[in-house]
Order: structure tokens, then C-alpha cells, then sequence
């Protein structure tokens, strides 16, 4: 394994502080993740050197904030395969882009009694935006279940889709069982029906290497915040030929050409769909934090991971009394699970104690939960920076909380 854990820690300065009197342990990276200093400092430079709006002043700083945004555009093209830079949309977040997507291709191509597929382990925001969807169009929602293992029953797929399919959207990696789904598979048969594809990838982009034209996803989804670089930025991106079709999302500047009280000329793509100021900067921080992940290597981080992930899932099911939800196959990132007798909250807070950060409750997928017939786990969600140590950790104060609740 070619990758230093102690050395790549040096660059998270957060990681580095100690929670309680005790070592910070930050296995909370499925909610968001740590920024390495270069993305901090990218960003206090653009405040301190070259803030300015983009695409609306002929003056010098106005020019070098639109370079760095539409160079960070050219470098998510290229980072996820994408055929040219109008298919990379600039949002708020994976949320955003669905949402986007939800009111755009609803209003184009969804008519009464049309139906909308997406599977059971789905983040409440590639569920929601696609039932307030059907709410206005009378359309139908789908559900593709999953077992208990936390794998999809991909055989269903075919008989799920119907003459009135239109759209399928499913997560690569669930957030909260970890399961990496077989999404070219299913692309594979969607589009066999001529059903169009949006393609949550929240959960694998900082994970794996993501290639569009390769999956042939109609649409992709992801959050700057969870692969090291700011919040508030997010990119959608969609086949060019589509996202021709459809009407923008919001109205405001850069999303027009021309403005009149009789009529508006609306913009080229990508800008069509970019109303309003966008988070220039949080822009030009994916691009650095996609350079710190490109240096590192895509797949000495995949490498690590799994190996991380894998120890994980190990050590965790040799403490009696805990039960994991999902044991899929293909797993990354996430470990769900309770300890018996032993409520998730008292479980997080005392983890926190001990300075080990993880997520509890539902983790925005409550009809998974409704699938195990709980009301939530503790999830442990590790990524590059974390070590062997800090899961002995987790698995001591585990133990520790077990031996209080006796
Ligand atoms: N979607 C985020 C999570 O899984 C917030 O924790």
C-alpha cells in the first residue's frame, strides 16, 4: 500500500485536537469530511487575493475569479469523464442537483400516471424531491427493495419497469449500510427500457473513481463537502442532449441572455441551470481538493480504504451483543449498528466522551430503517485519513459502554 496515514494526517490540521481530555477520533465522514490545508488555504486566498463576481466585470480580479471557476469546471469534466464542460453544473449540493433535476425533467417529461423509480436504501433526498414530483404531476413512485443483507433485488428491476417508467435514481453507496450497488448493471437495464438514470454518487465520489460516459448515467449527483472541499458547492451533471431539453430551475442572472418585460432569451448550458451568484469559491475549492485527492492517488485511496473498511467490519462484529445492519458483498465507507440494549443517542454520546465522533438517528433514510424495523443505528463511517488505531479505539469504547450499561 503505497500511502502514509501519518503523514497525510499532518495535512487535516482538525484531526489534530484532542475532544474531552482524550485523542479526537472523526469517524463521522459519511456526514461530511475534513478539509486538508491546502483546500483552507485556497480558500482564505481567494478571499484575501482574487474575490470577485464571476462572469459580470471586464476588471482584473473579475477575470481571475471566473477563470478559477470555469478551470474548476474543466478539471470536474475531466475528473468524472464527462464528454465537455456544459454538462457540469454548478449547485448548492447533491440535495440541489436532485432537486434540479426533480422540477426540470418533471416539467419537460413527466405526465399524469408516469412512473419514477428508486430503491430502498435512498437518502431521503433522492426519495422526496421525486414524491413531491409525483405529488404534481400524478405520477407514481416505485420502490426497488432491498434483502436483508442490504443488497438490491436487481432481479425486480425488470418487472418493475413498466411502459410508464421514466426515470430511475439510486445511490452507488448507501450512506448508511455501506452497500456498493451494481449501478451499471442497473443503468444497463433501465436504458434497455428506455428509462433515463440519475445516479447519486454523494457516497462513492471521494471513494472511487467515478466515469460517466463508462456508466452511462443520464445524470450524476455529488456534494463538495463530502470529498474534502467547502460546503455549499455541488455539481450535477447530465447528458448534454437532455439538459438541452428542459427548462431552467430557477430564473436570474446567468441563467439569461437577454432580459425583457415580453420575453427572456435564456443562456447557453451549463450557465442555463446557474441562477444567481454561484459559490465561486466553493467551486475553485473542489478543484483543489481534487488535486490533493489526485496526488494522493485515487487508488492508493481506494486501496487504504477497503483495507480500513474491511478491519472495520471485522473488529466490530467480534463484540458480543452488537448487531450490524447490512453485510453486503461490495461494501465501502459505512457501518451500521447497535449494541443490545443500548439506545444509538446514549451510545453517540458517550462515544463522544471518549472523543470518538460517529453519526446516530436515521442518517436521512428512514425507510431503510422501517426495512430493519428500527428507529436508527450508530454509523462509523471511515475514509483515507483515519487508522487501525482509531478502530481499536471505537471497538474499546464500545466495550467500555457495554460494561456501564451491565
Ligand atoms: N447525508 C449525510 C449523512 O449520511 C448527512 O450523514
Amino acid at each position: 500500500m503505497s500511502l502514509n496515514v501519518h503523514d497525510i494526517r499532518k495535512d487535516f490540521p482538525v484531526l489534530d485536537q484532542e475532544v474531552h481530555g482524550k485523542p479526537f477520533v472523526y469517524l463521522d465522514n459519511g456526514a461530511t469530511t475534513q478539509k486538508p490545508q491546502s483546500v483552507i488555504t485556497a480558500i482564505s486566498d481567494f478571499y484575501e487575493k482574487s474575490n470577485s463576481n464571476i462572469h459580470r466585470g471586464v476588471h482584473h480580479l473579475s477575470d481571475l475569479a471566473t477563470r478559477a471557476y470555469e478551470d474548476a469546471r474543466n478539471k470536474i469534466t475531466t475528473f468524472i469523464n464527462a464528454q465537455t464542460s456544459a454538462e457540469v453544473i454548478f449547485t448548492k449540493g447533491a440535495t440541489e442537483s436532485i432537486n434540479l433535476v426533480a422540477f426540470s425533467f418533471g416539467e419537460k417529461f413527466i405526465k399524469e400516471g408516469d412512473e419514477i423509480i428508486v430503491s430502498e436504501m435512498e437518502h431521503h433526498a433522492n426519495i422526496v424531491p421525486w414524491q413531491m414530483l409525483c405529488e404534481r404531476k400524478n405520477a407514481k413512485l416505485v420502490v426497488l427493495p432491498m434483502n436483508d443483507t442490504g443488497e438490491l433485488l436487481t432481479s425486480e428491476l425488470p418487472k418493475l419497469i413498466t411502459a410508464r417508467t421514466k426515470l430511475l435514481a439510486l445511490t452507488v453507496v448507501s450512506n448508511v449500510i455501506g452497500t456498493v450497488n451494481p449501478v451499471k448493471e442497473i443503468i444497463e437495464t433501465a436504458h434497455k427500457q428506455g428509462v433515463k438514470v440519475l445516479v447519486d454518487a454523494s457516497q462513492s465520489i471521494q471513494h472511487m473513481k467515478t466515469d460517466v460516459q463508462d456508466l452511462d448515467c443520464d445524470f450524476l449527483v455529488f456534494s463538495g463537502h463530502k470529498i474534502y472541499a467547502s460546503t455549499g458547492i455541488g455539481v450535477l451533471y447530465g447528458k448534454e442532449k437532455l439538459l438541452e431539453q428542459m427548462p431552467p430551475y430557477q430564473g436570474g442572472g446567468d441563467m439569461i441572455k437577454t432580459v425583457s418585460f415580453t420575453k427572456t432569451v435564456y443562456n447557453e448550458l451549463p450557465f442555463k441551470f446557474e441562477a444567481g451568484t454561484t459559490d465561486y469559491v466553493g467551486a475553485h475549492s473542489l478543484h483543489v481538493a481534487i488535486d490533493y485527492l489526485e496526488r494522493i492517488g485515487l487508488e492508493n485511496i481506494a486501496a487504504y480504504e477497503s483495507e480500513l473498511q474491511q478491519y472495520m467490519r471485522e473488529q466490530l462484529a467480534q463484540i458480543p451483543g452488537i448487531t450490524i445492519y447490512g453485510n453486503a458483498e461490495k461494501n465501502a465507507a459505512a457501518v451500521s449498528f447497535l449494541l443490545k440494549g443500548i439506545h444509538h443517542y446514549d451510545t453517540g454520546m458517550l462515544l463522544d466522551k471518549l472523543g470518538i465522533a460517529v453519526r446516530t438517528g436515521t442518517h436521512c433514510c428512514q425507510p431503510a430503517m422501517q426495512h430493519y424495523g428500527i428507529d436508527g443505528t450508530i454509523r462509523a463511517s471511515a475514509c483515507f485519513y483515519n487508522t487501525k488505531e482509531e478502530i481499536d479505539s471505537l471497538v474499546k469504547g464500545l466495550q467500555r459502554i457495554q460494561r456501564m450499561f451491565e
